[in-house]
């Protein structure tokens, strides 16, 4: 049947999700499937009916489109899409809510606190420095800094409130960070992330050449089935489905800290989910395939 693409949107990431959104119609299209690119506007469910469009395939990221909303419209006209659903793309994108989720269940997400306003940064300090400053619902390291004393955390916290009125701190882990992306139900290898920046910033996603990615990921093959066992948990607690990504920090002491929840994660060039996929023996193509099949619930 024929496939819309929802690509685009008004989100901050709408650049990323555009270039997403060109590998996957791509690849759909070379699979032979009847695929068309949608930029979703107000008239987004009248545009789906009168074309007689029979699946979504979902590439926006960040609010608006990965965060439960355009879900639940599509939901409204009984139209299958990829991925999670209302719930878990909305916890999905909400930062805060995750962590509350996986402390509740008794796994390690490096300790938080939530600030709505510049009174609230005693609150962020209380943690100690270094801290992690970033908007709660965002993606693609947009808005965030890491701040190492009271002047870096009240200028962090103002620049992460440009994109969202709740900004999240949260104590400093050194790393390595690794990322598991999960596929119809399986973690595919873990890759790890090597920045000379302070994190993984945007510019270490998407534009600098000194990142470097590491898959296999260098753990111990039971570590890392471990890990992975680990993200598929932190996935299905907040209700994800179909496909996504996990990010983790090992902290010093080697303990797993789970840092967030992509629901619709990255498919560009520079993206790690193909990345692993490869890895795993799926080329980009066959990705995209089974990532469409997700719909089918
Ligand atoms: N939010 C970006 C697209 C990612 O997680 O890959
Ligand atoms: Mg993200």
């Amino acid at each position: 049947g024929k496939v819309a693409l929802l690509m685009g949107g008004q989100a901050a990431e709408r650049a990323i999700s555009l270039k997403s959104g060109h590998a996957v119609l791509a690849a759909l299209t070379r699979l032979g499937i009847d695929v068309h690119p949608i930029d979703p506007g107000a008239d987004l469910l009248e545009v789906l009916h009168r074309e007689g469009f029979q699946r979504a395939f979902i590439i926006l990221h960040g609010r608006g489109g990965e965060d439960g909303q355009v879900q639940g419209a599509l939901e409204t006209i009984g139209l299958p899409y990829t991925g999670s659903g209302v719930l878990g793309s909305a916890i999905g994108m909400d930062k805060y809510r995750s962590k509350l989720i996986w402390h509740g269940a008794g796994l390690s997400t490096p300790e938080f606190a939530l600030l709505y306003g510049s009174a609230d940064l005693p609150r962020a300090q209380a943690l100690g420095f270094p801290l992690m400053i970033k908007p709660a619902n965002e993606g693609s390291s947009i808005g965030m800094a890491r701040a190492d004393d009271a002047d870096s955390l009240a200028s962090a916290w103002a620049e992460a409130a440009r994109y969202d009125e709740a900004v999240l701190a949260e104590r400093w882990v050194q790393g390595p960070e690794y990322t598991c992306a999960i596929l119809q139900g399986e973690a595919l290898p873990l890759i790890r992330l090597e920045t000379p920046h302070a994190f993984y910033d945007f510019d270490a996603k998407y534009q600098a050449d000194s990142t470097r990615y590491l898959c296999p990921c260098g753990l111990e093959p039971a570590h890392e089935r471990a890990l992975q066992a680990l993200c598929l948990r932190a996935f299905d607690l907040v209700g994800g489905s179909g496909w996504g990504r996990v990010d983790l920090m090992l902290d010093a002491d080697g303990t797993a800290q789970l840092l967030e929840v992509n629901t619709v994660p990255g498919m560009t060039d520079h993206s790690l989910v193909p990345m692993a996929a490869k890895a795993a023996g799926i080329d980009f193509d066959t990705l995209c395939g089974r990532i469409l099949q997700t719909s089918l619930r």
